[in-house]
């Protein structure tokens, strides 16, 4: 598979009167044409911003460095014409919440068309039968009559299929798609991420999911990056980061799914402590406070995102993740090398590859 969308060191920063904050701090991502990556982490770890930076969405005061590349091209300083050639088109999202992104005061037929009437020039007419017929492939039982309604007089499940027709009107190669489904009921939860699924298949658009429900990954994603604290601190193929997750973080969001296969517990467990404030990052691990395997170089230095041997996960280990070791843990290779193959297991942990055979520290 080759790469669509490739995010090196990107950084948001939003300058505050007595600090920086720090929404997004060094996070690397790889999309790749076709698959569907799950973005996962807690609430304030930087996924809406890192979404919003790849659009050229995010707030004026904000500061962007790093490197996002689509199809090869920098999408960082890119002029707003420039990007208006790629957002909508190229990549579309699907926002949180489809109330505060759908014009009110319009009607849904004339905010589908639009879309059509932009990115692919459509006329008035041409429009409202893409937008008709987007309307359908969202399976909306009277797309007629949705035409005319406005956006108040949908359940929120109509509307989440209504900013879904929205993205895909302009056939994008890349759908953005954040919490899509977090403000909705289980059943609905499901119906939409089975519509993801299915269009995803008819249109071959990769998809960068967004969500904090290990869950919904499980139920769509080929690949799961975690992120935490404006990082990304584990990246692997979906089977290997549910059954063999390896950062500590991971690990801890694991332990706090309720089992199926075990009696219910009194109390759901729980991560202790709280995520950094983006505005006071540490200098070393950020997760250093909560982990139960943190050692003294964890509040000083910072992993880097490596290469996990992955040997034990049953995932082939590729020439290039041979290739340099710079790093402490021995046997790591640099994430940065090209040709980075998408089933590589990668996290940011010193334990490198004895985190199966530690115990966790005393609390
Ligand atoms: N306009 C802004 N000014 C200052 N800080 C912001 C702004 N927007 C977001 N942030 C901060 O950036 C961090 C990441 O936000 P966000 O990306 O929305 O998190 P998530 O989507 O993971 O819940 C949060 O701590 C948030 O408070
Ligand atoms: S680097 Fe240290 S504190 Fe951070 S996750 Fe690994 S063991 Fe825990
Ligand atoms: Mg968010």
């Amino acid at each position: 598979m080759s790469e669509l969308l490739d995010i090196r060191g990107l950084a948001v920063r939003f300058p505050g009167a007595r600090c920086l904050v720090q929404a997004v701090a060094g996070a690397d991502l790889r999309l790749a044409e076709g698959e569907c990556l799950g973005l996962v982490g807690e609430s304030g770890c930087g996924k809406t911003q890192l979404l919003h930076s790849i659009l050229g969405l995010s707030p004026p005061q904000a500061q962007i460095a790093g490197s996002i590349r689509y199809r090869g091209e920098e999408i960082v300083g890119l002029a707003p014409r420039a990007l208006e050639r790629i957002r909508g088109r190229r990549i579309a999202m699907v926002f949180q919440d489809p109330m505060t992104a759908l014009n009110p005061c319009r009607r849904i037929g004339a905010q589908v068309g639009e879309v059509a009437r932009v990115h692919l020039r459509a006329s008035r007419a041409e429009a409202e039968r893409r937008a008709l017929s987007m309307l359908e492939a969202v399976q909306i039982a009277d797309p007629q009559r949705c035409l005319r309604q406005y956006p108040h007089e949908l359940s929120g499940g109509m509307r989440q299929r209504v900013m879904i027709a929205m993205a895909l009107i302009g056939e994008p190669d890349v759908l953005l798609a954040d919490e899509p489904t977090t403000a909705l009921d289980v059943t609905v939860q499901a119906q939409i991420l089975a519509l993801l699924r299915d269009l995803r298949a008819r249109t071959g658009a990769a998809v960068l999911m967004v969500t904090h429900d290990l869950g919904v990954i499980a139920e769509i994603a080929d690949r799961v990056a975690v992120m935490y604290a404006g990082r990304i601190v584990e990246q692997a193929p979906v089977e290997v980061i549910l059954s063999h997750p390896r950062h500590p973080y991971t690990e801890a969001l694991q332990r706090c799914l309720p089992r199926v296969d075990q009696p219910p517990p009194q109390r759901l467990p729980s991560i202790p402590g709280r995520p950094p404030s983006p505005s006071a990052l540490p200098p070393g691990c950020p997760f250093a406070p909560r982990c139960l395997y943190r050692m003294p170089m964890c509040d000083t230095q910072m992993p880097t995102l490596c290469e996990v041997s992955a040997a034990a996960d049953g995932v082939r280990q590729t020439p290039q993740s041979q290739q340099s070791a710079p790093d402490v843990g021995g046997g790591r290779s640099s994430q940065g090398s090209r040709g980075t193959s998408q089933a590589q297991h990668l996290k940011a942990c010193w334990h490198e590859g004895a985190l199966g055979r530690l115990a966790p520290a005393p609390p």
